[in-house]
């Protein structure tokens, strides 16, 4: 038999207890398509004290990393522990010692993902992070090998579960964004401090790292124009429906001419649109290739077992390549320098709610400063509120960002606008 693979595993919570199962579970499985046993020698934790729900004999758990970093017979390091500097230390030495690396860390690869990737490059070993986008769906290698063929010319996801169990749940039950967290929070959709999730970073992060690799380019998380769901009100979301849209914070990476834009933010897609029907904590990404069209991929954003299939897929590649002798050559600089867009080059369809002073003509001067700056309004609905407001809301057509930024100003300078209630972006109708 052929020398086995010798993983060091750091962190044992939700994603890699899931890994420890798999492997165990599959052992046979992957002996058969790696041609080598994998077997985890090492797993480091904060506390060798704390219950585990699994059993990882004594000698097998280590609370000190190094253990794992220094170990000679260790080929690959599977970071599943989380958090950015201290990872980023772990990951960088593993990478020095010449351990091969697999990551489930979006945070880490998001911020610190190109460093990390030529650092990889330069000691001649793997760096995977398939689980980093997606959980259980396997998307990254779908856009560096599946798809490797075409053109990615759109990227639209639907990447935190938390954010879209939100949203499903106040869009069918219509129960207030607050209610809908506490009980996110119960069933365990949701961290004790989701800020990181309702104020779209998680979700920021995710589509930097796809964009980057869909448009071949290394992105920062700066490039990305980020709206959480905290605002958004039951209200909103009951006019949506109404207007036959459904409400998702999507994340959208696009690329024209060579130029990009890459935002996250609370998005009205028509009903009929197959990122509407993704409900709950589910995932999806909708990948708009040249030559191939239109695909979608969906599945589970998180989870134990999950997260898992993609984190051990991820070493099954490493440890193939180890036994080939093709370890690190998977690394390709990106074929594009970074070209943002400019406000005037991007383009934008917008749902608003506007709160009114009911006086003669008030709608008409709204509509005239659209008028103005070249916008163009599908549809105008209006409602009295109360006596002295009304409530105006609009569809607009496609118009340049910049366009409605000037939109913006003169709206801050109207005298019968009593308040801009909310404005989304609209999506999926070309
Ligand atoms: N949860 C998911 O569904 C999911 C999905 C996709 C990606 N991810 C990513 O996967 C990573 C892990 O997430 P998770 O949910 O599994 O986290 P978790 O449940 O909080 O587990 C973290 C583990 O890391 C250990 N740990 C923390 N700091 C450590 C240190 N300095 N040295 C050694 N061990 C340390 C902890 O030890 P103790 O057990 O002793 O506390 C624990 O076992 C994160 O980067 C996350 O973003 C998670």
């Amino acid at each position: 038999m052929n020398k086995p693979i010798v993983i060091g595993m750091i962190g044992l919570g939700t994603v890699g207890s899931g890994v420890m199962r798999l492997i165990a579970r599959n052992a046979e499985q992957f002996l058969h398509k790696v041609g080598a046993p994998l077997v985890i020698k090492h797993v480091a934790v904060q506390s060798k004290e704390k219950e585990r729900d699994l059993e990882v004999a004594p000698q097998v758990l280590t609370d000190n990393v190094e253990d794992i970093l220094n170990d000679p017979e260790i080929d690959i390091v599977v970071e599943v522990m989380g958090g950015i500097e201290q990872a980023k230390q772990y990951v960088t030495k593993a990478l020095q010692n010449k351990k091969h690396v697999i990551t489930a860390n979006k945070d880490l690869i998001a911020l610190h993902g190109a460093e990390l990737a030529q650092l990889a490059n330069e000691y001649e070993c793997d760096l995977f992070y398939e689980a980093s986008v997606g959980g259980g769906i396997p998307i990254i290698r779908s856009l560096t090998h599946g798809l490797a063929s075409d053109e990615i010319n759109r990227v639209v996801g639907i990447v935190n579960g938390t954010t879209n169990y939100i949203l499903t749940k106040m869009s069918q039950n219509h129960e207030d964004f607050g209610d809908v967290l506490q009980d996110a929070k119960a069933k365990g959709f949701a961290e004790s401090d989701p800020s990181s999730d309702i104020d779209g970073l998680d979700a920021a992060r995710k589509m930097a790292i796809l964009s980057g690799l869909a448009f071949s380019t290394n992105i920062d998380l700066s490039d990305v124009h980020v709206k959480g769901i905290r605002h958004v009100s039951l209200e909103d979301i009951k006019y949506i429906q109404n207007l036959g849209y459904t409400l998702k914070l999507l994340g959208i990476g696009d690329r024209k001419h060579q130029k990009i834009e890459i935002s996250v933010e609370p998005t009205l897609l028509p009903n009929s649109h197959p990122l509407a029907s993704v409900h709950n904590e589910f995932n999806a990404v909708y990948l708009y290739g040249e030559a191939v069209g239109e695909t979608m991929f969906y599945g589970p954003g998180a989870g134990s077992l999950p997260t898992a299939t993609a984190v051990v897929s991820d070493v099954l590649e490493a440890a193939k390549n180890l036994r080939l002798g093709t370890t690190g050559r998977s690394y390709i600089t990106p074929q594009y320098g970074k070209d943002l867009k400019s406000n005037a080059e991007m383009d934008r369809k917008y749902f608003f709610r506007i709160l009114v002073k009911d006086k003669p003509g008030a709608l008409a001067q709204i509509t005239s400063i659209f008028a103005k700056h070249g916008i163009s309004l599908e549809r105008i609905l209006q409602q009295p509120k109360s006596k002295s407001v009304a409530e105006v809301v609009l569809i607009t057509y496609r118009s340049s960002y910049e366009n409605y930024e000037e939109v913006f100003n003169e709206f801050e300078q109207l005298d019968v606008i009593d308040s801009i209630l909310s404005s989304y972006r609209v999506e999926g109708e070309e």
